[in-house]
């Protein structure tokens, strides 16, 4: 079987690869050097489109639309640029195992690629309901979304299923986003998950509630504090009813499930060092092992801070860990260094008309501010989170971009305030003025 070497391999063609791509294209690299190998058949692009414009009944997203680094503003990377680079995309191509004292990937064709040096990429998988043993949860038309496959699949059977009605399994990300698109489409939605308000690793109960009523001021249904026990299946094996552990039974002509991520580490058990479920870094993502780097949704990096070693499932941190990896590595080919890793991490959601940022950490005290009635044309309401009497993370939904500037700001230095009360009642204007 073939085998090729090359001086650097980026595993995983997702998020964090296109942005390490562009670095290496910024720092210079020569024809040749350069692999990417991802198991997708199509060449980096901005993954939250998935979950957003890619799933509108009119004019929706489509490649080579979103190729990176368009998300953040930046040159969008087609297949052509790559080619005039030198860097070789090695699409459709699975990398099975992963022997890194023999610095060897071996894909599931049987193709062995060498390397002197690799970023590791594959970022997370979906969670699966078959995971945890649900019964009848292999049934057709029961979705999950993290590539573009997965997504194709759940746009023919949007049009197969007009107006139908969809199960969405999940309060997190996917479930909110997926919730809203299904219901842009015209289904009948039923939202379910576990816990008793939406999105609970993020928001507090007062953020949730105005999302769960203007959820609700739409016509989607949230059911909470159950999860899906089953699904029954018609003849030709098609998703038909779910059932609840509370004993109701839900009609389904579509589900979408979006129960949590998990980084793939697999290939890579025993081999390096992990922590908190992904591969552990130092602040320039460099891994245990010399010349491994990791990056993206799987590394779990000194987030500076906070001086803590945490993992970020989100894109900012993707296209970031993977530039800053990029710049590490050269640097040092050169006898140089460059600067710690130093995030203020950063989240978003859109949809429907609605779209939200946070910024910094969210534990201690909280206060909510402003317009939070989801009846009001234009609601825009905030929230910030109080450790030890300074501001360390901030919500806003609704914002400008100078107003989620300011929340950024504020987020970042964490001033000091006088009283709850005080924050509470001056509300954005705290952190316009910082
Ligand atoms: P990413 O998942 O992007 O890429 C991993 C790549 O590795 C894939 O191409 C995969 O095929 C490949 N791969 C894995 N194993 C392999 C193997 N063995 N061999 C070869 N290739 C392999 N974040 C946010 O901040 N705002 C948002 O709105 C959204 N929206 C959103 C929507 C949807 C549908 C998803 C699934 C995720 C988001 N996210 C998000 C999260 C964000 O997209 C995510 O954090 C980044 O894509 C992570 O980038 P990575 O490059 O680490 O992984
Ligand atoms: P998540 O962790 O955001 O949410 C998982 C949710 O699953 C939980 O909130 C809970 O409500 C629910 N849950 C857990 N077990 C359940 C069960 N048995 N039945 C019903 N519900 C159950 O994960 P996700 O929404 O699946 O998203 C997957 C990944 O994609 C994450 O890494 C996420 O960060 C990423 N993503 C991010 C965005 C964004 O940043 N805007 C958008 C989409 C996806």
């Amino acid at each position: 079987m073939a085998e090729k070497s090359f001086k650097y391999v980026i595993l995983g063609g997702g998020v964090a690869a296109g942005y390490a791509a562009r670095e290496f294209g910024k720092q210079g690299v020569q024809p040749g050097e350069l692999a990417i190998i991802s198991k997708e058949a199509v060449a980096p692009y901005e993954r939250p489109a998935l979950s957003k414009a890619y799933l509108f009944p009119e004019g929706a997203a489509r490649l080579p639309g979103f190729h990176v680094c368009v998300g953040s503003g930046g040159e969008r990377l087609l297949p052509e640029w790559y080619k005039e680079k030198g860097i070789e995309l090695i699409l459709s191509t699975e990398i099975v195992k992963a022997d890194l004292p023999a610095k060897t990937l071996v894909s599931a064709a049987g193709e062995t690629f060498k390397y002197q040096i690799l970023i590791i990429a594959t970022g997370s998988t979906v969670i699966r309901l078959t995971d945890f043993g649900v019964q009848g949860a292999d049934a057709k038309n029961i979705f999950y979304l993290r590539e573009i496959d997965d997504a194709d699949k759940l746009v023919e059977a949007i049009k197969a299923k007009k107006n139908g009605k969809a199960v969405i399994v999940g309060g997190g990300y996917i479930g909110l986003e997926l919730g809203a698109i299904m219901s842009i489409n015209n289904f009948d939605v039923s939202m379910v998950f576990p816990e008793p308000w939406c999105m609970p690793r993020l928001f507090t109960s007062d953020i949730a509630a105005f999302y769960e009523d203007y959820y609700t001021n739409k016509g989607i249904k949230i059911i909470k504090g159950t999860v899906a026990v089953g699904f029954t299946a018609d003849s030709n094996g098609e998703v038909k009813e779910v059932k609840l552990k509370d004993g109701r039974v839900l009609e389904a002509d579509i589900v979408v499930v979006g129960v949590g991520g998990r980084p793939l580490t697999t290939l890579f058990k025993g081999q390096v060092e992990e922590e908190k479920g992904g591969i552990k870094t130092d602040a320039f993502f460099k891994t245990s092992v010399p010349n491994v780097y990791a990056v993206g949704d799987l590394a779990t990096f000194p987030l500076k801070l906070y001086n803590e070693l945490r993992r970020v499932e989100h894109v900012d941190h993707a296209r970031k860990s993977a530039e800053q990896a990029v710049k590490a590595i050269k640097a040092s080919e050169e006898g140089k260094s460059v600067d710690e890793y130093d995030y203020l991490p950063y989240f978003y959601s859109r949809s429907f008309d609605l779209s939200w940022q946070f910024y910094g950490d969210n534990v201690g005290d909280t206060v909510i501010f402003g317009d939070n009635n989801p009846k009001s044309a234009k609601a825009k309401f905030g929230s910030y989170w109080i450790k030890e009497g300074k501001v360390i993370g901030a919500f806003l939904e609704g914002g400008s971009a100078e107003e989620n500037q300011a929340i950024a700001k504020v987020a970042k230095l964490q001033p000091s305030i006088q009283s709850l009360d005080a924050l509470k009642s001056e509300g954005l204007s705290f952190a316009s003025k910082i």
